[in-house]
């Protein structure tokens, strides 16, 4: 089995393969890969530094800190030595398939420093992981994501002051690898880069309470299909929903609720994985989330919220279908209790308003608590926050 793992690997990363490995994870895939070493790292200080922003005024991804790592890779010797620079911008070749064909792919995941002044990051392994699998689908060259995950440690240490002295605030990662292949055509690239930018960011909401959101959803607009790449983190999958988010915002709503399918299933809303807190049809306390079939983007806040409920152990946890249909029996017959979105930006984002047929559905999250999306968001924040020791936290060494 591991033989034959290993040979897909080489497969891929050498012979352009674009091969979906079976099965969710990559575990056998990872090794034995080539990749480049933190041992290895180059840290070239900055010589100017800029102020650092007050925690309360922060705007999400518009500010970032002193330092940047880059890593550059080619088809003929592999992936260079992994270098801690300066902020600065990129000099890209006009032709770079990353800007004409999407060939490229990114990552989210923040740092936060906790009650005792440590910093923590945030099951961190599982955005490795998922960054892995984003670049064998991408045809981008694949790392050993424990490496990348000491080089982006390495770069947040050197820039430890930017994490905010705030816990309602952090400090977003966003590891990005680009094809910089220089020359046009559809192609697996040769040329690539991979890099990791740090932004400190405020709270999601910033009253300190929870603002609910309004969700709008037209069936004509699909993010995600069956044979697609809905379940990697791509670009390609983000500016297209552009289209969809700027009709929400005309329909005073804050986010897209994307359907899927002739029985219109609800799968996602906005860059969140979608819960439903309910009684189900078989009269059962359910929480409930799509399954990842393919069209789910695998959110590490969504699996932890599944291991955290399943784990509490107090109703039932499911990964199945919803659908458009199974929803309004529900509010009809007044069984739906909560509805709320999950993602590192938030946490969980708790849902009022289904704007659907011309028609406001509304969910009646506030007026239940909302009891279980607040648990969760204090039980996930003070663990974040270290009020709460976990091992799905990683300190800062
Ligand atoms: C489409 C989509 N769904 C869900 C999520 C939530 O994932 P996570 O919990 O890993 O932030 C994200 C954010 O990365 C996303 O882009």
């Amino acid at each position: 089995m591991m033989m034959m793992m290993m040979t897909m690997t080489t497969v891929i990363f050498q012979d352009c393969s674009n091969g979906r490995p079976e099965g969710s994870g990559q575990g056998d895939l990872e090794e034995g890969v080539e990749s480049f070493k933190a041992k290895d790292l180059i840290i070239t200080p900055a010589t100017t530094f800029k102020e650092k922003p007050d925690p309360k005024g922060l705007v999400f991804g518009a500010e970032f800190t002193d330092h940047m790592l880059i890593v550059e890779w080619c088809a003929d010797s592999g992936w260079g030595k992994p270098q801690i620079q300066p902020f600065q911008n990129l000099s890209l070749h006009p032709a770079s398939s990353a800007l004409h064909y999407a060939v490229q792919l990114f990552e989210g995941l923040k740092a936060f420093r906790g009650v005792d002044n440590k910093i923590r990051l945030f099951r961190p392994h599982l955005n490795m992981d998922r960054m892995f699998r984003s670049a064998v689908r991408s045809t981008l060259p694949v790392f050993d994501p424990q490496e990348l995950l000491e080089c982006i440690q390495q770069l947040i240490k050197l820039d430890q002051e930017w994490v905010p002295y705030s816990t309602s605030a952090s400090l977003y990662i966003r590891p990005t690898l680009i094809g910089t292949e220089p020359s046009l055509g559809v192609k697996k690239p040769k040329k690539a880069l991979l890099f990791v930018i740090l932004s400190p960011v405020g709270p999601y909401f910033s009253s300190g309470t929870f603002n609910p959101v309004s969700l709008w959803t037209n069936p004509k607009y699909v993010r995600a299909w069956e044979g697609g790449t809905g379940d990697y983190k791509i670009g390609g999958n983000y500016g297209p929903s552009l289209w969809a988010q700027c009709e929400a915002a005309e329909n005073q709503c804050q986010q897209v609720l994307w359907l899927y399918g002739k029985d219109q299933q609800i799968t996602e809303v906005g860059t969140m994985n979608l819960f439903l807190y309910w009684i189900n049809e078989d009269g059962e306390e359910e929480l409930a989330t799509p399954p990842l079939d393919g069209i789910i983007l695998p959110g590490v806040t969504r699996k932890s919220i599944l291991e955290l409920t399943r784990d509490w152990g107090e109703f039932k946890v499911s990964e199945r279908y919803l659908t458009m249909a199974e929803l309004e029996n529900a509010l009809e017959e007044k069984r739906v209790k909560e509805m709320f979105g999950s993602g590192t930006a938030c946490i969980v984002c708790p849902v009022a308003n289904i704007v659907y047929k011309g028609q406001v559905l509304h969910i009646p999250t506030m007026e239940n608590g909302p009891k279980l999306t607040s648990r969760i968001f204090t039980k996930l924040n003070d663990i974040q926050y270290g009020r709460e020791e976990s091992d799905w936290t990683v300190e800062l060494p």
